[in-house]
């Protein structure tokens, strides 16, 4: 479809009148963990290397992105620390006029190495996955033996200057359990903001049914009962995926992601670019739109446009979890990035 004046001029509001101004930006499928609701214990079979976007593709999407309304860049993965100097891209595109934010969600085992470069970069935000303090468990979900290195993380993060630091904690029934509590007295010791995300059907090998959903409001229960009242914060962004609470008592904020039980598709400002250079409008999306193609063989900005435009007039209203038409996306979390 030509573009009409309007298009041009235009940000990329959907059919549903949603306005699309986050960006997550998948850098590498590759990860060097194996959390079970992710990846699958082996060799998942990685995309090939030719197949991934450059830093200077990816830049030059940011950049097309940037002028059609895109403010904010998350950087995910597989594990983005794998792949080679961040920070660079960090820089790259914090200097793209328009972006006013960029966040990295890591899984943080390579963090302590890296820490300073990506704050040097520009960086801010970090939300960083971390089940459990207990290294047996965490051998158990993630299948390595990695939680000193992830605290090292952490602690690196801290010490780098990092001023926001969120932990995401998937919320696995009758496995989680033991660690919901101490995770949220991890947060209030340290002043991290601890988020409980439902478990959502994007594992590898199907193990995802709703029986394993520990819902918001049954961890909200045992986090009170447990350690005190919790009040709703009204929310600074009420298009971001978590609602968030502050300890009566004044130890902190935590969060919950409850994609399952109170899907918040209505809000949805998101857009997905994979590592192999295909555009998502959704984490469930089952249809994608190729934009290497164009990045690749000469095609000037306004075609690169054209596709993001594209992808977001296709955007669907939500997915389907709750439904029997659900079907999960053809990609697993690790290639889209969550
Ligand atoms: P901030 O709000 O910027 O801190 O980031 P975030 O919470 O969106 O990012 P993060 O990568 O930490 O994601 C946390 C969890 O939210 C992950 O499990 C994501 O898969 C999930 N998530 C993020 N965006 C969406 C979304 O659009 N839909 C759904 N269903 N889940 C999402
Ligand atoms: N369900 C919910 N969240 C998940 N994550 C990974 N797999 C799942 C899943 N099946 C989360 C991790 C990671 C973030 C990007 O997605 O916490 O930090
Ligand atoms: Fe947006 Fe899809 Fe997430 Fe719903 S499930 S909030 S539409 S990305």
């Amino acid at each position: 479809m030509t573009p009409t004046a309007e298009d041009r001029r235009a940000p990329l509001v959907d059919t549903f009148g949603r306005i699309h101004d986050n960006l997550r930006i998948s850098v590498t499928d590759r990860c060097n963990i194996r959390c079970f609701y992710c990846m699958p214990e082996d060799d998942p079979g990685y995309l090939p290397r030719q197949e991934i976007l450059h830093y200077e593709e990816i830049a030059r999407f940011v950049r097309v992105a940037a002028s059609l309304g895109v403010s904010k860049v998350r950087i995910t993965g597989g594990e983005p620390l794998v792949r080679k100097d961040l920070p660079r891209l960090v820089e790259l595109i914090g200097g793209i006029p328009g972006i006013r934010d960029i966040a990295l969600t890591t899984n943080a085992v390579l963090l302590a190495g890296q820490a300073r470069d990506l704050y040097n970069a520009g960086l801010r935000r970090l939300n960083i996955h971390l089940d459990t303090l207990d290294a047996a468990r965490f051998q158990r979900i993630t299948r390595r033996d990695d939680l000193g290195r992830v605290l090292a993380g952490i602690e690196a993060a801290r010490a780098a200057g990092f001023p926001v630091i969120k932990i995401n904690v998937v919320a696995v029934r009758d496995l989680i359990e033991p660690d919901i509590v101490p995770m949220a007295r991890f947060g209030r010791e340290h002043g991290f903001e601890v988020r409980y995300i439902e478990f959502m059907p994007l594992d590898h090998q199907g193990l995802w049914d709703r029986s394993r959903v520990l819902s918001m409001d049954q961890i909200k229960a045992m986090l009170e009962a447990e350690i005190g009242p919790l009040d709703e914060v009204p929310d600074p962004d009420p298009r971001a995926p978590a609602t968030e609470f502050r300890w009566a008592d004044g130890g902190g904020r935590l969060g919950f992601i409850a994609s399952v039980t109170k899907p918040f598709c209505m809000n949805c400002n998101r857009l997905r670019l994979t590592s192999d250079g295909k555009l998502r409008y959704c984490l469930f999306a089952i249809d994608e739109t190729d934009v290497k193609g164009v990045l690749r063989d000469g095609s000037r900005d306004e075609a690169v446009a054209e596709v993001i435009r594209g992808n977001v007039r296709s955007k669907w209203i939500g997915h389907q979890i709750n439904t029997q038409l659900f079907v999960p996306p053809p990609r697993p979390m690790n290639a889209i990035g969550g």
